[in-house]
């Protein structure tokens, strides 16, 4: 027996480090490769429109969906707001279909949220829309089926923690005014629990519960016993349903929660290897408010997505449809901008993922990968349309077999240079989408890569800074970000110090250096050297003098300043490493920025 439980145990810890919190793991697979959906917030809340009685609603995050407890209703008043709804026209059908329009692969409806109305014919409390609209509404099946009919996966935002309807669940309040854990656990067992029983027993598949729980459970009320009975009963309904980190248990605690879900509006910053989601709002809050015209531009957030996908995040963007069912202009022409780019582009979204190469490697745009029929796909998601007429591609060891537009059906070859690692390509072409257009590089075998260069920019340069270098030795300075933007980021050294880059020169010749710092002190700071190629350039730091950040403000701030140090002569193509050696006098400080080679 003893002998079976250690052999138990093992499977399940080998199981877990397998299969849950990675990409491969099979119940998460169409999540990963979906990496689009629709968030839905709606419910009572859409009604007040983020005013009551004439006045705003109390916070400046303007989350219109919580109403309620920001300026303090009472559930008898709050409830009226069911008479406000325009039943007649809320078609939750309409809401799914421009998720499907938009090119979104599964949608998560608000099925309970803070608020604690449920938008189903619920059994457990009285307190919920069949109550209200005489059993002839529930709005968790009619997106339920919709989603059947538009085939995409189906998704249920459930307020588990927050619920300020029951009398011992949670509000903020409750910090002052406590409920006991006696309490607190009541509220449950009697109403989360059979609640979640009912709906992943009414409503067929339930592919995600997305829970919304941000701080953990260790500094709040519900017990890690509570989540876990939660998470069990959801495995045993539904084996198969996602369960998002949001339930309050870390990814660390928990190797059973399938995907990370970062802040409201937080984009990802580096590659992470399990699966994750970003929420994100079009404007500010969730529920629709009538005073909210925050609006995301449609570049942005087709941008979000791409760089999402290029770090293998999802995006869940969110549409907070009115009380009389309508979803507000500026959403629907965003995501349908969306959905059109997506049926010609969509390759380099869905089912693509990171590529080697680091994210913010290239200043025209994102690369995305996917390898696919013994073919390995690099797709250049071009941002920014290089005013030369030529995409500098750096890192990649190969040339392609092909090159094309995705939005090209013929799949017309585009010239393309290539010079050890380093792929030029011809844009003097049309530019196929005036926000993102796609390129192809079609490789026959997965490409090698080197991730440790700089690459050259869209202005035919190469800009070295804190946070391309590739190596420093001596001083362990540290790397300042910018005060109010007017700062750059800089090195600040106090002892000599080194720093290098590695760079691929393409084309010969005499390439000019300048370099670019700050000196406060008066009088002489040391000294700068750049070596490249055999040949050393050489500047003694004298001051850089103040500068002015806005007029009539005392604020000062020392000047960076950019200085040229002449020429190298490169004889051809190449690796090449750049060293500045940055030596000042005692006691001086150099905050050094950056060097420009062109
Ligand atoms: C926050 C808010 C909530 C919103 C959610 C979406 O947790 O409390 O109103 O539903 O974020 O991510």
């Amino acid at each position: 027996m003893k002998k079976f439980c250690v052999l138990l145990s093992f499977i399940t810890i080998f199981s877990a480090n397998i299969f849950s919190q990675s990409v491969e793991n099979p119940r998460v697979k169409w999540f990963v490769d979906a990496r689009y959906g629709m968030f839905i917030h709606w419910g009572l809340y859409s009604a007040a429109e983020g005013i009551w009685k004439g006045e705003k609603l109390r916070n400046n995050n303007d989350y219109a969906e919580w109403i309620q407890y920001r300026n303090r209703i009472s559930k008898e008043e709050y409830i009226k707001l069911v008479e406000d709804i325009d039943w007649d026209n809320v078609k939750p059908e309409e809401w799914v279909k421009q998720a499907w329009k938009a090119g979104m692969k599964y949608v998560i409806f608000t099925s309970k949220h803070h608020d604690g109305f449920a938008l189903w014919d619920s059994k457990v409390s009285n307190y919920n829309v069949g109550t209200y609209t005489n059993h002839k509404r529930d709005i968790v099946k009619e997106v339920a089926d919709a989603c059947h009919k538009y085939g995409l996966k189906f998704g249920l935002y459930y307020s588990h923690w927050l619920d300020w309807e029951h009398p011992y669940g949670w509000d903020h309040t409750k910090e002052v005014y406590p409920v006991s854990q006696e309490e607190y656990d009541k509220y449950w067992q009697e109403k989360v629990i059979p609640q979640i029983k009912e709906l992943l027993t009414n409503y067929g598949k339930v592919d995600i519960m997305w829970f919304d729980m941000w701080i953990n459970h260790k500094s709040t009320i519900v017990s890690k016993e509570e989540l876990v009975q939660l998470k069990n009963l959801i495995r045993k309904l539904q084996p198969d349903c996602l369960i998002n980190s949001r339930l309050g248990l870390s990814l660390k605690e928990d190797p059973d929660v399938d995907f990370l879900t970062m802040g409201d509006n937080e984009m990802g910053r580096k590659v992470l290897n399990f699966p994750w989601q970003t929420p994100v709002t079009i404007a500010k809050s969730w529920g629709y408010s009538a005073y909210d015209n925050n609006w995301k531009s449609t570049t942005t957030l087709l941008h979000y997505l791409i760089n999402n996908v290029s770090l293998n995040g999802n995006l869940l963007v969110n549409i907070g449809p009115r009380a009389n069912g309508d979803i507000p202009f500026e959403i629907s022409q965003r995501l349908d901008y969306i959905g059109n780019w997506l049926a010609v582009n969509g390759e380099a979204i869905y089912g693509s993922s990171a590529f080697e190469l680091p994210p913010e490697m290239h200043d025209w745009g994102r690369i995305t990968f996917k390898e696919e029929d013994g073919k390995s796909k690099v797709f250049l998601n071009v941002y920014n349309w290089p005013l030369n007429k030529k995409l500098t591609v750096t890192g990649i060891k190969a040339k392609p077999e092909k090159v094309y537009f995705l939005a090209d059906k013929e799949k017309t070859p585009i010239k393309v240079n290539f010079n050890e690692i380093v792929n030029i390509i011809d844009l003097s072409l049309p530019q196929p989408d005036p926000i993102v257009s796609v390129i192809v590089m079609e490789f026959d075998k997965k490409p090698e890569t080197e991730s440790d260069l700089v690459a050259k920019n869209e202005y035919g340069g190469f800009s070295l800074t804190p946070f391309n270098y590739v190596s420093l030795q001596g001083d362990k300075s540290r790397v300042m970000a910018s005060n109010f933007g007017s700062v750059p980021a800089h090195f600040v050294v106090k002892n000599k110090s080194e720093y290098k880059w590695r760079i691929y020169i393409d084309e010969p010749g005499e390439k000019n250096i300048s370099i670019s710092y700050g000196y406060g002190d008066k009088g002489k700071g040391g000294n700068i050297k750049v070596y490249l190629a055999g040949k050393t350039l050489n500047k003694e730091i004298t001051n850089t003098g103040l500068f002015v950040v806005e007029p009539g403000n005392k604020r000062r701030l020392t000047d960076y300043k950019s200085f040229n140090l002449g020429n190298v002569k490169i004889q051809k193509p190449g690796y090449y490493i750049v060293t500045v050696e940055i030596t000042p006098d005692k006691g001086k400080e150099i905050d050094f920025q950056r060097i420009w080679i062109e």
